[in-house]
C-alpha cells in the first residue's frame, strides 16, 4: 500500500471515530506481539516447539494429560510475566479518555488473557478469562492460593480436592456470561467497529465483527496481517503500535 493510500485510509478511520457515538473494539493477540507475547498462530518456539496452541487449550487435553497442560501455562505465565504494554496498548488508553471527553461510549472486549490493557490503564472485558487467576476444575470454585510459577506440581482444590487449572475458556467450553452479554449489547449499539491484531478465526468472538456489520456499524481492521474480510470498511494494514498511535494523535 502506497503511503497516499495509507494516509486516506487513517483520515477515513479518523473521520468515523469522530462522528461516532457509539465505538466497540475488539483487541486479539497481535496487539500484544509487539510487547514479546508470541500469538497463537506463530508457532510456538523452545521447548514446546512441536505442540500446537490450540491442543494445549483444551479441556481434552487437561483430561488426557493435566501435568502437560498446566506446566504448559506456567511456562507462559513466565513468558508473559515481565512483558509491558506496547504504544497500542497505551494508544486505545488515550482512545477511552479521548471518548470519554467527548461523551461517547467506547467498549473495549479483548481475547487476550494478558493484562497488558489494565496495565496500560484501560478498562477492559475479558472474553476468553485470565492468565493470572485460577480456579477447579471440579467444582469450579476460585482458587486464590498464592501459585508459584517457577515450579510445575499439579496443584488441588481446598474444597473438592479437583485439580486446580488456568480460569481460561478452553476450546469447547462457553465464554463467561457477563462478559459476553456486554459484547453482544456493545455490538449492537455500535457505530465503528474496530479489530485490532485478531487473525478472526475462533468463534464467537469472530462473529462480533459481523454482527456489528448488519446493524449497521462501519467496520476498522487494524492488522499486519489484514484478514481480506470483506465486511472491512477501512484496513489499516501494518502493526498495531506504530498505527494506532497515528490513529489517537489525528483525533
Ligand atoms: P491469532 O494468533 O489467531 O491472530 C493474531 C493476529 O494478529 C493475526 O491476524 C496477525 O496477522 C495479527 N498481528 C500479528 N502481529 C501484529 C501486530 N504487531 N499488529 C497488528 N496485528 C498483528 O490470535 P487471536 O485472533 O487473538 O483463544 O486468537 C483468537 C483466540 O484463539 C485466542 O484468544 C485464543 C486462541 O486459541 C483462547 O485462548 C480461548
Amino acid at each position: 500500500m502506497s503511503d497516499m493510500t495509507a494516509l486516506a485510509e487513517l483520515t477515513q478511520a479518523a473521520d468515523l471515530l469522530t462522528q461516532a457515538k457509539s465505538i466497540c473494539i475488539l483487541t486479539g493477540a497481535g496487539i500484544s506481539a509487539e510487547s514479546g507475547i508470541p500469538t497463537f498462530r506463530d508457532k510456538q518456539t523452545g521447548l514446546w516447539e512441536n505442540y500446537r496452541a490450540e491442543d494445549l487449550a483444551s479441556i481434552d487435553a487437561f483430561e488426557r494429560n493435566p501435568q502437560m497442560v498446566w506446566s504448559w501455562y506456567q511456562w507462559r505465565r513466565n513468558l508473559v510475566k515481565d512483558k509491558q504494554p506496547n504504544p497500542a496498548h497505551h494508544a486505545l488508553f488515550k482512545l477511552q479518555q479521548w471518548a470519554e471527553t467527548e461523551h461517547k461510549t467506547l467498549a473495549l472486549i479483548t481475547q487476550n488473557v494478558d493484562d497488558l490493557h489494565e496495565q496500560a490503564g484501560s478498562k477492559v472485558t475479558h472474553l476468553h478469562g485470565h492468565l493470572w487467576r485460577n480456579k477447579c476444575s471440579g467444582c469450579d470454585s476460585p482458587y486464590t492460593e498464592p501459585v508459584d510459577y517457577s515450579q510445575d506440581s499439579l496443584l488441588h482444590c481446598p474444597h473438592c480436592e479437583g485439580l486446580i487449572r488456568p480460569d481460561i475458556v478452553w476450546f469447547g467450553e462457553m465464554l463467561p456470561q457477563q462478559e459476553w452479554r456486554y459484547a453482544e449489547h456493545a455490538v449492537n449499539d455500535c457505530d465503528v467497529f474496530i479489530s485490532i491484531g485478531t487473525s478472526s478465526l475462533v468463534y464467537p468472538a469472530a462473529g462480533l465483527l459481523q454482527v456489528a456489520k448488519q446493524q449497521g456499524a462501519a467496520i476498522i481492521e487494524v492488522n499486519l496481517n489484514p484478514t481480506q474480510n470483506p465486511l472491512v470498511d477501512v484496513e489499516l494494514a501494518g502493526k498495531a503500535g506504530e498505527i494506532l498511535p497515528k490513529l489517537v494523535d489525528a483525533l
